[in-house]
């Protein structure tokens, strides 16, 4: 039964790829293995024009001026470097391919105040007409304020908070657009992984009630946790400069919880977790993808899980191609910042290729109509500029993070409910069934599959 589960899990793993992503994935070579090692060793680059082996866009034979704004110092620089290592190894591609670039890089060091600044200064004093970032959301929205005001295309490669391309009325912002999923969606994933597949009852969150990311996934990761019939006995704020969180963690552990999410960045869940850990506590932390850096302290979250933009291990070739090109031009592994920023600079490209003007008003059309695949997945935009993107849940053991599986957006099945599907309602008489399989000879394993399968939906019929 274990088997069969692991089996099924596969396929609705494989499957939810298919719906995701449009693409057919590669079938794994032993049928009861779930892929967690990266294949990425083995791929070699590729000798298509780009690292993930797709076209660039056509030139469209005119010059292009665009500001990078991504942390570059600060707490969370690890960020801005990927950001902008991808966004340049994007426009590198496309120079090659007749494209002129020109870039200014502008440090928002993930702060509400200096993002503003650095905004207002690329529109009003270099006059971009474009912007890709930033990266954390309290940076995103006032660059998105100014940009939409100013008619300016801006392209968020990662930042998750809704605000970012809707006004506080709700209204959609025209001219701001996102490459990655949203944290309601963040927050639900990660609570029903919790409760459905760790078996957790309760909860405790903490978050920095300054930044409008960690609050916001904070609050709907505890709204998807009560929805789902769990308790969230400690709910608990701290602010940015805080560094002592043995008041908070008391109350953790005082209330005995299965997990704790700690929706911060990495530089934080690194203090935070490592005091969990010297108090006692065993809860299994939880994060989103702010815990995606090479200074995520492996030790600290040791035992955690966290949901991330893309995975790695991700069979797509576009996936492979992108990763082993990457690691070999910058001496690491792409991770989720890298991704999401190539592919935001890629749709950025093409939708300016497909207006064939160098004017916001028409790119921001041909945004909105855009149909793009990449790396972090399928990018269609919906009325408010935000795409549906499946989640990663990755595992932190044995100082690695290890990939679990795919969850796909709302709206299509998730592996929850693919899990447990309902049963016809049992008739009343018993059946009789032939099940004709090639059990044998050169195609044996299609045999083997299908009965296990069918041997699986029989079992669930029998239960019930
Ligand atoms: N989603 C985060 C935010 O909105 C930014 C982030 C994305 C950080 C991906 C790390 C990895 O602020």
């Amino acid at each position: 039964m274990k088997a069969m589960k692991i089996l099924g899990l596969l396929v609705v793993t494989s499957l939810l790829f298919s719906i995701a992503t449009g693409c057919t994935p590669t079938p794994p070579a032993e049928a009861t293995a779930v892929p967690t090692k990266a294949p990425a060793a083995e791929a070699t680059p590729t000798e298509a024009p780009t690292a993930a082996g797709v076209e660039v866009p056509p030139a469209p034979g005119f010059p292009i001026k665009v500001a990078m704004l991504f942390p570059m110092s600060g707490d969370v620089k690890t960020y801005g470097e990927s950001s902008k290592n991808a966004v340049e190894m994007a426009f590198d591609e496309a120079r090659a391919a007749g494209w002129e670039i020109e870039t200014v890089l502008g440090d928002t060091k993930c702060d509400a105040q200096e993002a503003s600044n650095v905004g207002n200064k690329v529109i009003s004093q270099d006059k971009v007409h474009y912007i890709i970032g930033a990266v954390c959301s309290s940076a995103s929205i006032p660059i998105s304020e100014i940009a939409n005001a100013a008619h300016v295309v801006q392209i968020s490669p990662t930042s998750t908070n809704p605000q970012v391309t809707i006004n506080e009325d709700g209204s959609n912002k025209e001219y701001v657009f996102r490459a990655c999923f949203l944290d309601p969606f963040q927050g639900k994933v990660n609570a029903s992984f919790a409760i459905n597949e760790l078996g957790a009852k309760k909860a405790a969150v903490l978050y920095d009630v300054g930044n409008d990311y960690v609050k916001g996934l904070a609050e709907y990761y505890k709204a998807a946790f009560e929805d789902l019939g769990g308790e969230v006995p400690v709910f608990e704020a701290y602010t940015k400069d805080d560094t002592d969180f043995s008041a908070l963690l008391t109350k953790v552990a005082e209330a005995n919880v299965d997990v704790l999410f700690l929706p911060d960045y990495y530089n934080k869940v690194n203090v935070i977790a490592k005091q969990a850990k010297e108090k006692g506590i065993t809860a299994i932390m939880q994060g989103g993808d702010g815990w995606d850096s090479p200074l995520l302290d492996l030790e600290a979250v040791d035992g955690g899980y966290f949901s991330n933009h893309y995975s790695p291990v991700d069979p797509r070739p576009i996936v492979q191609n992108f990763v082993a090109n990457y690691t070999a031009k910058y001496g690491a592994a792409p991770d989720a910042l890298a991704a999401l920023a190539y592919d935001a600079a890629r749709v950025l490209l093409q939708a300016i290729s497909e207006a064939g003007v160098d004017d916001p008003a028409v790119v921001k059309d041909a945004m909105q109509n855009i149909k793009y695949e990449g790396v972090a997945g399928k990018i269609v935009f919906n009325e408010n500029g935000d795409p549906q993107k499946t989640a990663a849940i990755n595992h932190i053991t044995n100082g690695k993070v290890e990939f679990v599986k795919f969850v796909a957006p709302a709206g299509a099945p998730t592996t929850e409910e693919e899990e447990k599907p309902s049963v016809a309602p049992a008739p009343g008489f018993p059946i009789k069934v032939a099940m004709l399989f090639p059990m044998s000879g050169d195609v044996k394993t299609y045999g083997e599959s299908s009965k296990n399968a069918v041997e699986m939906a029989f079992d669930e019929a029998r239960a019930a």
